[in-house]
């Protein structure tokens, strides 16, 4: 067994060997011609063919495992637990697969996924992804302005949901959001499938509505398509620093060999594990962790329609963990601090048998040291932070247990995985050394999985991730690397924030302010929160002549950004300033207010015009930070 120095090594200086051995993890209906097509077009496993989705279903019935579970449904607000087998899985996804053929999806259509965390919503994707269509899974926390965005960029051919879901204690309704989301988008889809939930019916009285349960008793099972490993399996929008989102642009072949890879040297899981990553498919981390590696590996995931508190209570995640023999749990560092706040002493953990419990994982944001000690001393279990993207779909930066566990360091999320050659550059685009802070890069080429392109968007591919650097890729994270080699990772260096583990674009939210019609210009910064890590709070300048009370105005931009963006951009405070500070050739000083926010020191930008309006921004943003 080769130690993780001696895999890290020959997966940066051999990179064409270490992923052809990897490729062999999956089947492949013909090899590829190449595996690593050189700069500038660095494409992964060309002339390949296969089918992203008869890897995580179809192969595991022909080699013996139909009867072992493929999915585990524990919806604590519904009050269900469902097993699906991959058997099951088959039957399932084939019809499904079956539907959307019936309605002229072909190879290369896209289809938009908004939808709860259900089983349904991993047999759409699987479904796309057999017959080479396109999936866009849409965050259901995200309103229908959101939404109407990603169709109108994404132009589906088909739209699939659900007739509502259950938030905490809150009963939504999916299908008219879905609605309002296409009255408000210029592309109108042919049909919009609607799975009917037991606790809310959804009209189906839109042109070209159709309901699940008819439509799969009607349909007749299809077959896996045969691929190019370079076809595109799903566009994910994420946030960027504008209001415009991008569209990352994943491939089957390298998606499907790199996520393969992960489950065994990430996280130590074999097939027929059980692997729990407690997120949302509309987030990366449930596109790749609930959905396709732990499939693709033949391992059991769960799919778990409830929050860490509140459904019903502190002991959720360990109840689940016991009922289904949970081996890791994947899930963002927030969770663990609202069980924190809720049990401090972890009385709800001593309840539950977790002797099969072997390692916690978190991501979405760091792991501060307190979560970290916090989370260690009360399960005894190894707990991994580490570091990624959308972007690249799995890990950057990890402790990679499946290949040797290395000592951890509270606060870095430890060592580059293989195939991630990280660097820190200065904003010269030096490399700096050991323990100096700077920007988090990546040496090209980046590994298998990771984005091809942003969808219709090749320019600001190129501008948003490899001009800024030439024969980078730019993480837009700050942080740095100390003399062992472990990566600490301190912050977006952009206009992006993190709220609750959700990544969140602040231009976006400006543009939802600045179309109030009383405000002349603003600005979103995330300032700290304990729960959250961060939230957003806006300070605006009101139009000349205008006299407004402040709590009213904020009390309309709140009501503005649930419905523009959503309830999950979470944001809540906002308060008028005379002026925001600037450079003398007017341009918003965002860096220097998020150092504010922050608390940070920061050295007084030599173009500010006029530096005696930070002290106003001061006070405001210390006002509305919650703690
Ligand atoms: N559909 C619709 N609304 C949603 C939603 C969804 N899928 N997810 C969240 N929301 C809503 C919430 O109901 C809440 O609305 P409210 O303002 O009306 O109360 C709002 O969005 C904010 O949600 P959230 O940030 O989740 O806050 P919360 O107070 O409900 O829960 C935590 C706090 C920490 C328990 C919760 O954020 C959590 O479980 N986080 C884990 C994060 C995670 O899994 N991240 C994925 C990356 S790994
Ligand atoms: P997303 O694309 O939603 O996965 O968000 C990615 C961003 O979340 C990264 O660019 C980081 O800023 C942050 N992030 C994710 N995981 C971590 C981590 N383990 N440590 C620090 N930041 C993280």
């Amino acid at each position: 067994m080769k130690t993780y120095e001696e895999q890290f090594k020959n997966s940066i200086e051999h990179p064409e060997q270490f992923w052809e051995e990897a490729a062999k993890g999956i089947d492949w209906f013909k090899p590829c011609d190449q595996v690593l097509t050189p700069a500038p077009q660095y494409r992964w496993f060309t002339g390949g063919k296969m089918n992203t989705c008869y890897n995580a279903v179809d192969r595991h019935v022909k080699n013996g495992r139909g009867n072992q579970n493929a999915i585990i449904y524990d919806s604590p607000v519904t009050n269900t637990v469902t097993h699906i087998t991959y058997n099951e899985l088959l039957e399932k996804v084939s019809r499904f697969a079956g539907v959307l053929k019936a309605l002229g999806v072909e190879k290369g259509d896209t289809v938009i996924i908004y939808m709860p965390m259900i089983p349904e919503a991993a047999v759409a994707m699987l479904a796309c992804s057999r017959i080479g269509a396109i999936h866009s899974v849409v965050f259901g926390g995200f309103a229908p302005h959101e939404l109407a965005i990603r169709i109108d960029h994404a132009l589906p051919k088909v739209i699939i949901t659900a007739s509502g879901a259950i938030e905490g204690k809150k009963t939504l309704s999916y299908k008219p959001m879905v609605d309002k989301a296409i009255s408000l988008s210029d592309h109108e889809p042919d049909n919009c499938i609607v799975f009917q939930r037991e606790f809310i019916k959804a009209e189906l009285d839109q042109e070209g509505d159709i309901d699940w349960d008819q439509a799969m008793a009607d349909a007749e099972a299809v077959d896996c398509v045969e691929l190019e490993a370079t076809d595109p399996l799903y566009i994910l929008y994420t946030s960027g620093t504008t209001g415009m989102p991008k569209g990352v642009l994943r491939d089957h072949g390298g998606h499907a060999v790199a996520l393969h890879w992960t489950m065994k040297n990430i996280y130590n899981i074999d097939e027929g594990d059980v692997f729990w990553a407690a997120s949302d498919v509309g987030w990366v981390v449930g596109h790749s962790y609930i959905v396709y590696a732990p499939l693709l590996k033949g391992a059991t995931t769960i799919i778990y329609e409830g929050k860490p508190i509140g459904t019903p209570d502190a002991g959720a995640f360990w109840r689940v963990i016991s009922q289904h023999g949970v081996k890791c749990l994947f899930t963002a560092p927030t969770a663990f601090r609202a069980i924190k706040k809720e049990d401090p002493k972890g009385e709800f953990y001593t309840k539950y048998d977790m002797s099969g419990f072997e390692c916690l994982y978190l991501a979405g944001e760091r792991t501060d040291p307190d979560t970290y000690h916090w989370a260690t001393n009360l399960l005894n279990v190894p707990v991994i932070d580490h570091w990624w993207q959308t972007e690249t779909a799995w890990a950057i930066v990890a402790n990679c247990r499946g290949i040797e566990q290395l000592p951890i360091k509270p606060g870095s999320p430890t060592k580059s995985v293989p195939g991630y050659d990280v660097r820190i550059l200065d904003h010269e685009g030096k490399e700096v050394g050991a323990n100096v802070e700077g920007n988090i890069v990546v040496k090209l080429p980046l590994p298998p999985g990771t984005l091809v392109t942003l969808w219709k968007n090749k320019e600001r591919f190129n501008q948003s991730y490899m001009s800024t650097f030439p024969g980078y890729y730019e993480t837009s994270d700050g942080g740095f690397i100390d003399e062992d080699g472990y990566v600490f990772v301190m912050g977006r260096m952009d206009d992006v924030i993190n709220v609750a583990g959700h990544r969140l674009s602040t231009g976006a939210m400006e543009e939802v302010i600045a179309n109030h019609p009383d405000i002349a210009e603003c600005a979103v910064i995330g300032t700290e929160e304990k729960l959250k890590g961060q939230v957003p709070v806006g300070l605006y300048v009101l139009k000349a002549g205008v006299e407004r009370d402040e709590e009213e105005i904020r009390l309309e931009l709140v009501k503005m950004m649930r419905e523009q963006i959503g309830p999950i951009a979470c944001f809540k405070e906002a308060k008028m300033v005379k002026r925001l500070p600037k450079t003398r050739s007017g341009k918003i000083l965002r860096g220097t207010m998020r150092s504010i926010a922050g608390g940070k020191a920061f050295n007084m930008p030599s173009t500010i015009d006029d530096p005696t309006i930070l002290d106003e921004i001061k006070d405001a943003l210390l006002a509305m930070t919650p703690n």
